[in-house]
């Protein structure tokens, strides 16, 4: 038995198009494209959705999350954000090893794959963790199973630090699989934290994060990292980017080192600590409005490759506090899809081009097979999203378990009508449709 969805009238972008016409899913794939008006070849469907005055989209592929599973699921767990992903119309999450135990041990990566695979409702990869320690493992990896490497070069939330040129090189020739790093030199950011609380106290304002987690601990970081991947030839994907000099390190058409911007360091600036505090407090540190400015340029142009969230929800009560105390990090997958479509209506970047940098990157970065393009034969991984309806961020629309988001208040001009994973209808205005949907470990082509 086949069940087919037709959806029709839509407006289809994908690798670098626009197509007027319609799709056919046939279970979970996607089984036609049609231009323009002609109806499916003569097989009947099972359920026709007229997408009058809708886009449709490849599904999001969000390349960084931390959904907090196992061990610190008074945050969120693979259930709860998994179906915030569903509403913001991201059906593919690739999520971060800092949670507890760390993703660094091939027993500990079993262990969260058999949890991901019982509690998410969209399709996952993994990272693995880099320790000093674990660099045999790094050489032995299974490139089918494991996304790729996560390597923080800077501390941040969950003791992850590993420092020392000697033993990152080490890394960097080990690993065959993309690394993915967190860039912020620790030293400097140690001398800065110093010199600001010797200034302002223990716990210094929240607004002097961006002092602290300065431009030059990003430039300095990055800049080793794009050294070592010259050298030793890895694979490279910087992490968040937050400053308009780190894009200096990067060009369009170097294809082995690749940079990420996340949404909230292109949606925010350090105008917005005195509203949102610690609420925007996330590492590395929101920065000006000329950095932010910079990063939202750099999507349009190239330079950098791929959009993510970095989830990262923690509870409100985990956000009190200033520089030290409030914890870094938050929730925003549920709305970075319609977040990013209201910087196309500002004109910062195209629709085209957002779904490269959200849908085509995050695929061809690692590698994912079948999934992030709309082509015949793909599985129908979608987002059917509306233009045209105001509606404000309230809380009780928000799925993550922490309850809060940096975008409360915000009117958004688009909605996420429905998501398909696998060619399941997930999500349908406003509701998750059926709990115990299951997404799929994603497969690599390596
Ligand atoms: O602000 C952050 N929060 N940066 C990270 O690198 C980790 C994340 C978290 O896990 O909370
Ligand atoms: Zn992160």
């Amino acid at each position: 038995m086949h069940f087919r969805i037709y959806i029709k009238n839509v407006t289809m972008v994908n690798e670098g198009r626009r197509i007027k016409g319609s799709l056919l899913i046939d279970d979970d794939r996607i089984d036609q494209i049609i231009e323009g008006d002609a109806g499916p070849d003569m097989i009947p469907v099972d359920e026709t959705i007229d997408g009058t005055g809708c886009y449709l989209l490849p599904g999001v592929i969000d390349d960084h999350v931390h959904f907090r599973d196992p061990g610190l699921t008074a945050k969120g767990d693979f259930f709860s954000e998994s179906k915030a992903a569903a509403a913001g119309g991201v059906t593919t999450v690739f999520d971060m090893p800092n949670c507890q135990p760390q993703t660094t041990t091939l027993e500990a990566f079993d262990r969260k794959w058999r949890l991901a695979s019982q509690k998410s409702v969209v399709n996952f990869g993994l990272y693995f963790g880099a320790t000093a320690g674990n660099s045999y493992e790094l050489g032995r990896l299974n490139p089918r199973k494991v996304a790729a490497v996560k390597l923080f070069m800077g501390a941040s939330t969950g003791n992850m630090l590993v420092s020392g040129e000697h033993v990152l090189r080490i890394i960097f020739e080990q690993s065959s699989l993309p690394i993915m790093t967190h860039c912020e030199d620790s030293q400097l950011i140690a001398d800065n934290l110093k010199a600001c609380c010797r200034q302002y106290g223990p716990d210094p304002d929240v607004v002097h994060h961006p002092e602290i987690r300065s431009a030059e601990a990003c430039y300095q970081s990055t800049a080793l990292a794009v050294k070592l991947a010259r050298e030793t030839g890895a694979r490279l994907h910087v992490a968040h980017l937050s400053t308009a000099r780190e894009l200096e390190l990067f060009t369009a058409n170097d294809p082995r080192i690749t940079a990420e911007a996340c949404v909230g360091h292109l949606f925010f600036s350090a105008d917005d600590y005195k509203k949102l505090g610690a609420r925007i407090k996330v590492n590395p540190a929101i920065k000006s409005a000329a950095d932010r400015d910079a990063l939202r340029r750099a999507c349009a142009d190239g330079t950098i490759y791929t959009i993510g969230t970095d989830h990262a929800p923690h509870r409100l009560a985990d956000k009190v506090g200033g520089c030290v105390k409030a914890a870094s990090g938050m929730p925003s997958i549920q709305f970075s899809l319609v977040a990013m479509l209201s910087l196309v209506d500002e004109g910062v970047l195209t629709m085209e081009r957002l779904v490269e940098l959200m849908c085509h990157n995050p695929a061809r970065l690692l590698q994912i097979e079948n999934r992030g393009f709309l082509r015949e034969g793909y599985m129908a991984d979608l987002v059917l999203v509306r233009p045209g309806v105001p509606w404000t961020l309230t809380p009780n629309r928000i799925q993550s378990l922490c309850n809060w988001s940096p975008f409360e208040g915000t009117t958004f001009r688009w909605r996420v009508e429905r998501t398909f994973c696998n060619g399941f209808p997930i999500y349908n205005r406003g509701h998750v449709t059926d709990e115990k949907f299951r997404g799929r470990p994603v497969c690599y082509n390596r």
